[in-house]
């Protein structure tokens, strides 16, 4: 037997001034499952939720919750009929009431609402503040009663904006974390928006990564990093280095040798990319550097232009004797050669992408 996903959203569109916003936009969220929603600034991601959650209008696709039509941008069932709770960055307690007031706001058994109240302030580590009122909180405090009260009503699907946006970075990594166990134990589905790829990497069981109002690519967050669709999916996620190249054959000649492009038709245009952290590196052996390998293809000289110590990493800066081209590494821990040090640089052929290049 198949249950139909908790969330699913079929062909979204939605145009302002002629101009699509969001563009066929297709997802689908079982129980307990966290997707993120990924995208540079003005992709649409707000926009598809505030579909979802009833309060923009779609100009065609259809919204279901556990099968259920409940949007097909003609008959909507109205925001608060949809059993969806909803988390936004610029979330708002009420001032005027205490915690335990804005938990248990949203709840209509008031008998019960205590307890629930009581529970979900154990959770996210609020339970002694449970008689202060907002202005009492710092930020991250009343970020963890806006949760709380997002989650009392039991909502099967939780749609979140962003909401982590306002915290200090070691206070929003701890508050995630309080989050997704939360949101896990409740069997709660997630569509989380974001802009920042760590978070969504820390965050997401699916991650659908959205450009232009489309999504170019779904899936676990290991698979986004490591088998990226295009140039930009993978520049998304960290820098990268970019080995300009021609087809010939289902192969590239480059400096660092032959790379395979299979299926890739002759004289295309492609973009060979590694990320910094899967450059290798070697030393100069008088002028000459280490024997090729299938694995690693042939090493190219280069000097140190710059190296830097990040604290987990060392960040080199490279200019390749072949062309006068700037390439970065990454190399754990402390790497800090001399600026003129001439090395060797390889690309690791299981680590690198080509694609053909972006007209
Ligand atoms: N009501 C509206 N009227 C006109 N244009 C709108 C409206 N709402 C959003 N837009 C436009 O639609 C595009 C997508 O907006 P949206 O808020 O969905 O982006 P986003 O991906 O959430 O971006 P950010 O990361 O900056 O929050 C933007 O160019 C925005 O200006
Ligand atoms: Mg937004």
């Amino acid at each position: 037997m198949t249950t139909a996903p908790r969330l699913e959203i079929r062909q979204i569109s939605r145009s302002f001034d002629g101009r699509r916003v969001v563009d066929d936009v297709s997802l689908s969220i079982q129980p307990g499952q966290v997707t993120c929603l990924l995208g540079p600034s003005g992709c649409g991601k707000s926009t598809t939720l505030r579909i979802i959650a009833g309060v923009e209008r779609q100009d065609s696709g259809e919204v279901l919750v556990d099968g259920q039509l409940i949007s097909d941008g003609v008959h909507a069932v109205p925001p608060e009929g949809r059993g969806i709770g909803l988390m936004f960055q610029d979330f708002a307690l009420f001032p005027h009431l205490s915690v335990m007031g804005n938990v248990a706001f949203g709840l209509s058994d008031k008998s019960k609402a205590r307890a629930r109240v009581e529970e979900l302030l154990a959770r996210v580590g609020m339970s002694r503040h449970i008689d202060r009122f907002p202005h009492e909180l710092s930020g991250g405090e009343q970020q963890r009663v806006a949760l709380a009260r997002a989650l009392a009503p039991r909502p099967h699907i939780m749609l979140m904006d962003e909401p982590f946006s306002g915290l200090d970075d070691r206070l929003r990594d701890d508050i995630r974390d309080e989050t997704l166990a939360v949101l896990k134990a409740e069997e709660t589905a997630v569509l989380l928006v974001t802009h920042e790829p760590g978070e969504a990497m820390r965050m997401a069981d699916e991650i659908a990564l959205m450009r232009d109002g489309r999504i170019v690519q779904r899936g676990a967050p290991y698979h986004i990093y490591n088998a990226p669709a295009d140039r930009a999916a993978a520049a998304f996620f960290s820098d990268i280095n970019v080995i300009p190249g021609k087809v010939q054959g289902a192969l590239t000649e480059t400096p660092f040798g032959q790379f395979l492009a299979p299926g890739v038709p002759d004289g295309t245009e492609v973009d060979i990319v590694i990320r910094p952290q899967h450059l290798k590196i070697d030393f100069d052996r008088h002028g000459r550097g280490p024997n090729p390998t299938p694995q690693d293809g042939t090493p190219a000289r280069a000097v140190v232009e710059r190296a830097r110590f990040m604290g987990s990493e060392s960040l080199v800066e490279f200019r390749m004797d072949f062309d006068g081209s700037a390439l970065k590494a990454l190399v754990p821990s402390v790497f800090l050669p001399k600026v003129g040090t001439p090395l060797w640089l390889m690309i690791r052929r299981d680590r690198c992408f080509v694609f053909p290049r972006a007209s």
